[in-house]
């Protein structure tokens, strides 16, 4: 069951976005201290699920990097980690094409998986790893996402735990990129249309926004 946010009563309570960022995110949707007692949550829920089953974690690179982080220290489960590097390429503001970039290392054959990413957008990621995993011939493959946009959805999919169900917002930090960027913020924030509509920059190369418009 995910966390749907009220972002009605919230608002009263969320704190300022810090000096710092200002001029880039318009406001904190998801505070640090929301996402700390939702991923324990989260984990206390997939610890149960998975006690007693040899299991394999896979993150998917690399916006899972502080939601994956903090959620397996809170897995108090034998567990193996591998990753596989997926990127979306593509023109305009829609998820392009998907290219891998890290294969998985660890065998996952009769294991129990669960596959971890930052966010389920348009649910092209997962589409096109899930069949590549299940390949594999694992025991059972479990799906875990950090955000949900389902207002963005264009395949078939949902992700068996989902911490926070968010509105079809542009959003950043805790992992989350725009452009590479942002990603060390402590909080998910909501990032003014003024930077993700200017041009990017170098750093940008030949990755437009791709899991967000
Ligand atoms: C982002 C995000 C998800 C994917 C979700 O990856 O991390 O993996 O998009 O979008 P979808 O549901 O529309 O497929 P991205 O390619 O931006 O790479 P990143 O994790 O390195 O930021």
């Amino acid at each position: 069951m995910s966390t749907q946010l009220k972002t009605k009563n919230s608002k009263l309570k969320t704190p300022a976005v810090p000096p710092r960022w200002r001029n880039e995110v318009e406001r904190i949707l998801i505070t640090d201290a929301q996402l700390a007692r939702r991923v324990k949550t989260l984990a206390a829920e997939i610890e149960k699920d998975f006690r007693g089953r040899e299991t394999v974690v896979i993150s998917l690179l690399s916006g899972t990097v502080m939601f994956l982080a903090d959620l397996i220290r809170h897995l108090n489960l034998p567990l193996r980690l591998d990753f596989i590097g997926v990127s979306s390429y593509g023109a305009g503001t829609e998820s392009g094409e998907l290219v891998f970039t890290k294969e998985l290392r660890l065998d996952v054959r009769g294991r129990d998986v669960l596959l971890v990413d930052d966010i389920l957008d348009t649910g092209k990621t997962l589409s096109r790893v899930l069949p590549k995993i299940r390949a594999l011939k694992p025991r059972r493959i479990k799906t875990c996402v950090l955000l949900d946009k389902p207002a963005r959805r264009v395949e078939n999919i949902r992700a068996d735990y989902v911490g926070f169900a968010i509105p079809d917002l542009f959003v950043v930090g805790y992992g989350l990129d725009f452009a590479e960027r942002y990603r060390n913020l402590p909080f998910v924030g909501v990032l003014h249309p003024h930077v993700y509509k200017k041009p990017t920059g170098a750093i940008l190369k030949n990755k437009p926004p791709s899991h967000q418009a």
